[in-house]
């Protein structure tokens, strides 16, 4: 860091809701730039909290519960324990991973919310909502459904047509419908508590616009658009019965906005570790000298810049957020990565599917993070990204200078002599690189930082290509144990610039070399590993992820995108309804196919032989893409016997074999279950 001394850090990653588990977009927006930022700051001996859990309350929740016909706690319970999961084997290095369901969250936040309430911070109104009859509940715009005005796609939000991308309200939607039970919403008269964001504009405007033109462009662009608009009051209270209850009297039936709450999950999770780590948990929260930082994707700016924020600020003694580094979105192969589509790589199942490869992800993820636009990331880039720069760069550099240790000097290491031009610029560069990748981590420029760090591996990879020690060893022995210490030192580098980026590879690094992790502020030097110390035998740190891998991971999405086609074809609608008298007009029979031939100039028909018991009749029927004449003849078929008879390319056909036909159009006899006789009535 730029100067030593010692500052108190409040770090956020936003809480994920527990209604699914995480994906890689999750940890390419928020999860490792955070745990990348935390672990830089703790090099530097910074005084850190860096909280996060899981985000319990809302209707996210209790819909999926809805879904899978569960409880929302055992919803929640499910999550929390997987992403707790995913979240540690990633080394995503959390002081604490709660949750929003705990003891301390429904205190912390019912009190901050008694106490806005006492000093007259709400103002208390009735409106008008829709509600669910059949399931007694408020809706949200969210959990109405129905069919778009603009392009008549059916499952259209009452907030937003995700086909055409329309803004809506529910009351434009044709034929709304309840989301939970289908059931067609009405109005009904309810009470909230609002907080008057209005009010709070002009201050907002002075502290984001004018005193944080640091933020990032697309964080403040967002929240400038957001001011721009107007802000408008907002209920900070839900008609629901799944949260934190209203403090208030004659509030029953209501909790707290999921949006209320959920920040206030931050400071719930501070107060716990604090406890457990017999701290303070204030100056973390109220000591104006504390750095508070969110990290955040996109759709959260909001929630973060300017409500809660304005939450913190109403209430008094809190600081604010001194920067709110947010992300745009991952793609994955191009397409929006979506939990309910099963569109996604899911960090369990990575996590099974390559042991040991944390790290590659973290990297590929980190490289290609979605920092100043929406990013796409694909099977094919991660393992360019492992092949060519993991193994053949990093992991390679690292193997030649060990191996050679041992096979020359035992695996101690060398003494150095005069150092020739090449070895001093190849020293200077590992010196700057500290300041260089310090300078990108403080301003969050991620991506940046990584690759100034693996452009260290770089210079060593190449100094040791240029220099040759495996050749040179047979005429100049001084000048090789010379090249190696250097070899060394640049390794030894690795581990301490390494260690925020890439945590699992740094340990088993650290441990082949025998040392104890290093702080940020020994980067660069020239002497870490002193002359003699003795180096553990090595081993690989990354290996080659073959065609074969990434291709079963790209089979999986393209059966995904199948399954997905499948489903959002459109069932053909109920034809409209008819009488009893309408079927009994029709005469449907069993009948049984006597003989089949093709039709010269017809690719579709089959022209059949009936057996229909009243008689043997021609029957043209548009089969033979699915049969051939042969495997059709003894069939027992369903007949329409009394349809009357149709000429079809100059051959009369008298009647109609029934066939069923499935969404791509094949086709299938509709037979008896045993065996009848033909003319058996079918009724
Ligand atoms: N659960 C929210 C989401 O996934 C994030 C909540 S962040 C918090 O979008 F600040 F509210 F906790
Ligand atoms: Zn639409």
């Amino acid at each position: 860091m730029s100067n030593q001394e010692i500052k108190r850090y409040t770090v956020t990653a936003a809480l994920p809701y527990a209604n699914g588990p995480v994906h890689i977009g999750h940890l390419a927006g928020v999860y490792v730039p955070a745990d990348i930022y935390v672990r830089y700051l703790r090099s530097n001996d910074q005084d850190v909290a860096f909280v996060c859990g899981s985000d319990e309350h809302g209707m996210a929740i209790t819909l999926r519960a809805k879904k899978d016909g569960v409880s929302p706690q055992q919803v929640v319970d499910k999550y929390h324990s997987i992403i707790k999961d995913s979240f540690e084997k990633f080394g995503v290095s959390f002081d604490i991973y709660s949750r929003t369901s705990s003891k301390t969250h429904h205190e912390t936040s019912s009190e901050i919310f008694k106490e806005m309430f006492e000093k007259g911070l709400f103002d208390e109104k009735k409106s008008l909502q829709y509600y669910d009859e059949e399931n007694k509940q408020f809706l949200a715009d969210r959990y109405i459904i129905g069919t778009c005005p603009n392009c008549s796609f059916d499952n259209a939000y009452g907030d937003q047509c995700e086909k055409c991308g329309t803004s809506l309200s529910p009351s434009e939607l044709i034929n709304p419908r309840s989301a939970l039970s289908g059931a067609k919403p009405t109005k009904k008269e309810t009470r909230h508590w609002y907080l008057p964001m209005d009010k709070y504009e002009g201050w907002l405007k002075k502290w984001i616009l004018q005193d944080h033109k640091e933020w990032k462009a697309n964080v403040y662009g967002q929240c400038k658009s957001w001011l721009d608009n107007g802000l408008l009051p907002r209920a900070m209270t839900r008609d629901l019965d799944w949260g934190v209850k209203v403090p208030v009297k004659g509030a029953d039936g209501k909790v707290l906005y999921v949006w209320f709450d959920a920040p206030i999950g931050y400071i719930s999770a501070t107060k716990e570790w604090a406890e457990k780590e017999n701290k303070e948990w204030e100056p973390y929260w109220k000591d104006k000298d504390t750095k508070l930082v969110h990290f955040i994707g996109k759709d959260n700016i909001v929630f973060h810049c300017i409500i809660f924020p304005t939450i913190l600020k109403a209430n008094g003694g809190y600081i604010l957020p001194d920067n709110v580094p947010a992300n745009e979105f991952l793609n994955l192969e191009g397409n929006k990565i979506s939990t309910s589509k099963n569109w996604a790589v899911w960090l369990h199942e990575y996590l099974e599917e390559f042991p040991g490869k944390e790290d590659v992800l973290r990297y590929a993820l980190c490289t290609n993070a979605p920092e100043t636009k929406d990013n796409d990331f694909t099977w094919k880039d991660f393992q360019a990204r492992n092949n060519n720069e993991l193994v053949a760069i990093f992991g390679n550099f690292i193997n030649r200078a060990l191996v050679l240790t041992h096979k020359y000097y035992d695996g101690k290491v060398p003494t150095r002599e005069k150092l020739f031009d090449i070895d001093e610029k190849v020293l200077e560069k590992v010196k700057k690189a500290p300041a260089k990748i310090s300078k990108s981590i403080e301003n969050f420029r991620f991506r940046e930082a990584m690759t100034e760090f693996i452009e260290v591996a770089r210079v060593g990879n190449k100094y040791l290509a240029d220099t040759e020690p495996w050749k040179l060893i047979k005429e100049d022995e001084e000048r090789v144990k010379t090249i190696m210490n250097i070899a060394l030192q640049i390794v030894a580098n690795l581990s301490v610039m390494g260690q925020p980026f890439l945590p699992k590879t740094v340990e088993k690094l650290n441990a082949i070399l025998g040392i104890v992790q290093a702080k940020w502020n020994m980067g660069g030097q020239d002497n870490l590993l002193s002359s003699g110390h003795q180096i553990n035998k090595a081993e690989l740190l990354f290996s080659k992820i073959e065609d074969a891998e990434v291709q079963t991971q790209i089979d999986k999405l393209e059966a995904t995108k199948k399954e997905n086609e499948m489903e959002s074809t459109p069932i053909t609608p109920v034809k409209s309804e008819i009488v009893y008298d309408d079927f009994m007009k029709m005469d449907m029979r069993v009948g049984t196919i006597l003989e089949a031939e093709s039709i010269p100039k017809s690719k579709k028909l089959l022209k059949l032989k009936v057996d229909t018991g009243i008689d043997k009749r021609t029957v043209l029927s548009g089969i033979a893409q699915y049969f051939s004449a042969e495997e059709v003849v003894g069939k027992q078929v369903t007949i329409l016997v009394n349809l009357a008879p149709r000429k079809i390319m100059g051959e009369e056909s008298q009647g109609m074999i029934l066939m069923a036909e499935d969404k791509e159009g094949n086709l299938k006899f509709l037979q008896p279950s045993d065996s009848v006789n033909p003319g058996t009535t079918i009724s």
